[in-house]
């Protein structure tokens, strides 16, 4: 049989913590009205003080085994996950949730901006296709609002926290994931960064150790890179636009979805938005998404999804997943029947795809 990698199960997090844009406006030079025509945001979940990354990612991973069972965590043998965000440089975010949750597995982090979770699903799907690691945990975990500035209005309306995790394993095609489109472009690093150890890129443009944007020259090269990156993952999976079922673009911008979405052809019913939710969440963004859809019952088995993501680097990714062939059936209700608080908020009230398009 054709070895092919699949998502199988999948859990989010999203903090309990709201922060309207009304919350932004009283304190700092914002509002409401701007923030939403500007970005389709109305609201982000934002981690408490003593939240980080690993807490998120382990709150992800209590959600996937609710819905899935413990079967699902079984046998997992390597753990990536996906964050620009980390509690520490290392160890690894990966071997705490290793630690944690007691699997006998590989682990390591993985740094590619906000299409880092998409670069972790190619990794595993190539650890699983070539055989060597059988069942990947692949998380994307971001506490992105500890990094932002919140003196600068550009960016800190932007972004918000949370985590996805899902399970990558093999599936019988032709469930399962395309061949994938990854993509580099170095010369943008002055356009979106946030200093480690460095003292400055090799332009000599100095790191801080928060957020800087050129919003922007940004925009502009999402909507080329969601445009490009998507006909090649589409010509790649050997299908037109109209296979696709549904689109599920990195939430960074409404208007920079909305534009992918219209050069794609693709009706307003076939493209998931949370942005209104949830801001940008980086390397959460799209499982987050995903979770949202499968709540709503908008993915059935061998539906054909289009997931693309686009960030700092500047980087990008994009691949065809169809969606079905795993072995776990989620347990219906797992997440609404959950007594923790703060992942009901992470459902509650998410916004469906027309009501980013403010
Ligand atoms: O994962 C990747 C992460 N990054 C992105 O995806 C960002 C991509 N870029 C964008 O989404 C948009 O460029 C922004 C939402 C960041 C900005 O929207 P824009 O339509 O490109 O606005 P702009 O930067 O051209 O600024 C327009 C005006 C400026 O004032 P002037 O110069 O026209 O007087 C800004 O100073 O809006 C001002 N402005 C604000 N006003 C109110 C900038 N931020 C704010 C704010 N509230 N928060």
């Amino acid at each position: 049989m054709e070895r092919r990698a699949g998502i199988t199960a999948l859990g989010t997090y999203a903090p309990a913590n709201i922060v309207t844009n009304d919350d932004l406006a009283a304190r700092m030079d914002t509002s409401d009205e701007w923030i939403r025509t500007r970005t389709g945001i109305r609201r982000r979940h934002v981690a408490a003080d003593d939240e980080f990354t690993s807490d998120m990612a382990f709150r992800a991973v209590e959600d996937l085994v609710r819905r899935y069972g413990e079967e699902a965590l079984a046998g997992t043998d390597l753990v990536i996950v996906a964050t620009n965000t980390p509690d520490a440089l290392f160890p690894a975010t990966a071997a705490l949730v290793q630690e944690r949750f007691g699997l006998s597995a590989g682990a390591f982090d993985l740094l590619a901006a906000c299409p880092g979770w998409l670069y972790a699903l190619s990794a595993a799907k190539a650890y699983v296709e070539s055989g060597q690691a059988r069942k990947v945990l692949a998380i994307g975990s971001e506490a992105l609002t500890k990094l932002v500035d919140w003196n600068d209005r550009s960016t800190a309306v932007l972004f918000g926290d949370g985590a996805g995790a899902t399970i990558v394993e093999q599936v019988e095609a032709p469930y399962g994931l395309a061949p994938m489109v990854l993509g580099a472009d170095g010369s943008g690093a002055p356009h979106l960064h946030a200093g480690a150890v460095g003292r400055c890129l090799p332009n000599g443009e100095p790191l801080t150790d928060k957020v800087h944007m050129n919003g922007r020259e940004v925009f502009k090269f999402a909507v080329r890179v969601m445009d490009t990156a998507t006909l090649e993952a589409i010509e790649k999976a050997g299908l037109t636009p109209d296979d696709i079922e549904l689109f599920v673009p990195h939430q960074a911008n409404f208007r920079i979805i909305d534009a992918a979405r219209q050069r794609l052809g693709l009706s307003e019913d076939r493209v998931v938005v949370t942005v209104d939710e949830y801001g940008n969440n980086s390397t959460a963004s799209i499982p987050l998404a995903l979770a949202h859809a499968l709540d709503e019952g908008r993915i059935r088995d061998g539906d054909r999804l289009l997931l693309v993501a686009f960030g700092g680097g500047l980087s990008w990714a994009a691949g065809v997943l169809t969606w079905g062939g795993g072995r776990y059936p989620a347990r219906a209700g797992a997440r609404d029947a959950s007594d923790d608080a703060a992942g009901r908020a992470g459902t509650a009230g998410a916004g469906t795809g027309s009501e980013g398009s403010s």
